[in-house]
């Protein structure tokens, strides 16, 4: 996916099966569809998608095509243009404070900063709708997501123990 072009953007009810889709791929326990799309819908939560364009030599090709109005393909499948959702993230938010509900990126976008890019958006959001701090936990022996998190700013500030069954919760706060 090295010529890959990603777009951020917010997710629309239509999205719903998709994200279900990449949800089923990344977690043991997926969430249901219905609670996906009500996530979506509800206006308390920011809930913002990667769509990953197909490969073009350069910039310039790829928005040309865009602004002829042609589909883009990727020489294996006649995908159209911005149509392949490859990550999300959900954020409640109540009053002054945010909750990470989820986040997730196909595997093979993986280690390119679309996580990153993800949340950083999600928490600029926040701060907009007047977010002070951002809450989330995670599964202690997630590392790829515990370095995502640590990376970008949040901190450590209670365990919950034994909450998925063995393993322990890690809860994390950021001041936004
Ligand atoms: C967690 C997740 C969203 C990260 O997405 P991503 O697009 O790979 O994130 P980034 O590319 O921005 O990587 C951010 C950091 O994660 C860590 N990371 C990424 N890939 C990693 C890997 N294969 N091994 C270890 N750490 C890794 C690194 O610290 C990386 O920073 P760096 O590239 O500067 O070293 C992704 O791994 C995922 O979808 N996991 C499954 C779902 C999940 O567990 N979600 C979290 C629920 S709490």
């Amino acid at each position: 996916m090295n010529n890959d072009q990603f777009k951020i953007s917010h997710c629309e009810t239509g999205d719903g099966d998709e994200i279900f889709a990449l949800e089923g791929k990344c977690f043991d326990r997926p969430l249901t569809l219905g609670s996906i799309k009500q996530m979506i819908e509800c206006s308390d939560t920011i809930f913002l998608k990667a769509v990953v364009y197909s490969k073009f030599e350069n910039n310039a090709e790829f928005f040309n095509k865009i602004a002829n109005g042609k589909a883009a393909t990727d020489g294996e499948s006649e995908q159209k243009v911005g149509q392949k959702i490859v990550g999300y993230i959900s954020l409640k938010i109540a009053i002054d404070e945010g909750e990470i509900y989820n986040i997730a990126v196909e595997k093979s976008a993986r280690g390119r900063g679309l996580g990153s890019d993800l949340l950083n958006n999600a928490l600029k959001e926040a701060k907009k709708r007047n977010a002070k701090k951002v809450f989330l936990e995670v599964n202690q022996n997630n590392n790829q997501a515990i370095s995502l998190y640590l990376k970008n700013g949040f901190k450590q500030i209670h365990i919950r123990k034994n909450y998925y069954g063995s393993d322990s919760a890690l809860i994390l706060v950021k001041e936004i």
